[in-house]
């Protein structure tokens, strides 16, 4: 059985962030999968200049690294003003240079994300997409997910409270399982 890798990166840098609280319940439904998750923080990131390329900080470098070690990169989007949050819009950025070292290139990719409005995050997921695939990144098209969060969404020990929730996204697991392993032959 092959393990998969999965870097995570969350868009959100809020503490009591509803799109890490997604992430833990996401996690925890992994258990039956071959799939591994594991964070690539973003949040000590400065904003991103071509004027470090020559000298990459080590923050970017171990995005960098966490990416690229993977086998794939899960992104778990808030939206904010229809689009990405700004710190994720950088962590691509960074992600993506100095010119010809795209850590992105050829990636299997998965986006996901809650709001608490009622379209679930579909305009920034579209935006990411737009990015990944400047960046050549092979991002699962469907099924798509776009949760609202109400406020018994998750319960106190991190899980999904809805049974037809846990049946959606266990299959959207399985999913994401599958497009990895056909990207990667
Ligand atoms: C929001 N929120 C929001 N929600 C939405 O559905 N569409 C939107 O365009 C926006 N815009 C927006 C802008 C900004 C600056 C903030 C702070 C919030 C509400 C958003 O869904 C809510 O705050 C979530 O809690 C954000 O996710 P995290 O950061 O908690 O993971």
């Amino acid at each position: 059985m092959t393990e998969y890798n999965v870097a995570v990166i969350i868009g959100s840098l809020a503490k009591e962030s509803i799109n890490r609280k997604l992430f833990g319940a996401l996690t925890k439904l992994t258990a039956g999968t071959d799939l591994t998750f594991t964070e690539v923080p973003i949040k000590a990131l400065p904003l991103y200049s071509y004027d470090y390329d020559a000298d990459y900080p080590e923050v970017a470098t171990a995005l960098k690294d966490g990416i690229s070690g993977a086998d794939a990169v899960l992104i778990v989007t808030p939206e904010y003003n229809r689009s990405m949050p700004g710190a994720l819009k950088n962590a691509l950025d960074w992600a993506s240079r100095p010119w010809g070292t795209n850590s992105f290139d050829g990636k299997p990719a998965a986006v996901i994300g809650t709001s608490i409005g009622a379209i679930g995050t579909a305009l920034a997921q579209r935006d990411v997409r737009h990015v990944l695939s400047f960046l050549n990144a092979s991002t699962l098209n469907q099924p798509e997910v776009y949760l609202q969060t109400t406020p018994d969404l998750i319960n106190e020990d991190g899980e999904i409270t809805n049974e037809g929730t846990v049946e959606f996204l266990t299959g959207w697991l399985a999913a994401f399982q599958a497009h990895i392993e056909k990207t990667l032959g």
